[in-house]
């Protein structure tokens, strides 16, 4: 089969090789990719920021949808025919995940990457498409729209809420989405005037330039009648101080990624006197996925694509994330 393998720890090391087709083992499913889509961390790991150690060459990416092609004996969970998403995190399915799925078990390093045209998985680590999805609207969902999902059930979403996206990329134009959904007010931050601008026909009630107001923190409290904001989806990351400046008494923040550094300086009383809960987010489990899938599907919702690019031009489309041009997701058409 065809396969983008990553051959040193940068884009220029990209190319298309050829790769055995998997084999359904017994409890597996082979599925065949039609779509792929980029990650944050997939650019993170190519350029050596994130799992360092990887051995090369991989294949990178995490989140696909396909076809299952065959199935291994004793699969009575799906069949040959059904459009399908593997799990990023296999073997979580509820609750939450054991220390080894959680660091061990994820897809696109440290297990198989998905910019190939078959990838093989347990039935019990995929989930069924949402009915109103393309296969490439399908493909962004498994990282990033499960991400922003937990984040705001996590926090404990609800109608009349305030919530502070940061960004346009993949997992904050989901939070904006669903936050809507569940009847919240949202203020999205962003580095583009003509982005905040696309934002707010997607719903957002308030858009702010993080570059030409660098005080942001207060613009939000602003906005919200001085009151602060219920819930962060925290994905700038270096900014957290800034983000508890500006969240509601007993707010939620949930860290999620760290686009603009890896580490804050956070004043503790800002934690403790309001009662913050800060809480880390790794993407989320199977019986979230399928939660979210049944609001997407109900709510005809439908996720921001980007840019599409085919297999052969993946340095191309790692080469678009990187530059940050992007609003939504990119996805691998394969
Ligand atoms: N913990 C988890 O489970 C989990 C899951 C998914 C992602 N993540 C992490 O979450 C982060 C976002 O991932 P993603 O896939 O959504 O990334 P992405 O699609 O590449 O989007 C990143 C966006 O961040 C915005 N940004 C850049 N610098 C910023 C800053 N200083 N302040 C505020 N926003 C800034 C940009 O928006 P504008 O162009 O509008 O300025 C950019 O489009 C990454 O760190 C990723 O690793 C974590």
């Amino acid at each position: 089969m065809r396969a983008i393998e990553a051959r040193d720890f940068s884009i220029d090391a990209l190319s298309l090789g050829q790769r055995p087709v998997p084999a359904a083992r017994r409890g597996e499913i082979l599925v065949r990719i039609k779509a792929a889509s980029l990650n944050y961390r997939d650019l993170a790991i190519l350029v050596q920021k994130y799992l360092p150690t990887l051995p090369l060459p991989y294949v990178p990416a995490s989140d696909c949808c396909g076809e299952v092609v065959a199935v291994g004996e004793e699969v009575t969970r799906f069949k040959v025919g059904d459009r399908v998403m593997p799990l990023y995190t296999q073997g979580w399915y509820d609750g939450k995940p054991t220390l080894e799925t959680r660091t061990r078990r994820t897809l696109g390093a440290p297990l198989a990457g998905v910019l190939a045209e078959y990838v093989a998985v347990p039935a019990e680590d995929a989930v069924t498409v949402p009915a109103n999805l393309s296969d490439a609207e399908a493909a962004t969902l498994p990282i990033a729209a499960l991400t922003a999902w937990t984040t705001l059930q996590e926090g404990g979403i609800k109608p009349g809420d305030s919530v502070l996206v940061q960004g346009t990329g993949g997992v904050a134009l989901f939070a904006l989405q669903f936050a809507k959904l569940a009847g919240a007010r949202v203020i999205i931050l962003s580095s583009s005037d003509e982005k905040l601008q696309r934002a707010k026909q997607l719903g957002a009630d308030v858009g702010i330039n993080y570059r030409s107001t660098p005080k942001w923190e207060d613009a939000v409290r602003a906005a919200t009648e001085g009151r602060g904001v219920d819930i962060v989806v925290e994905t700038a990351g270096a900014s957290m101080a800034q983000s508890l400046a500006c969240t509601a008494f007993g707010g939620f923040v949930g860290v999620v990624g760290f686009v603009a550094g890896y580490t804050a300086e956070i004043p503790l009383r800002a934690i403790i006197g309001p009662l913050m809960r800060v809480q880390g987010i790794a993407v989320g489990s199977r019986a979230r996925f399928e939660a979210m899938n049944r609001a997407i599907e109900r709510n005809g919702m439908k996720p921001v694509i980007d840019s599409h690019f085919q297999l052969a031009d993946a340095a191309a489309a790692f080469t678009h994330l990187r530059d940050g041009r992007h609003f939504g997701k990119i996805v691998i058409d394969i």
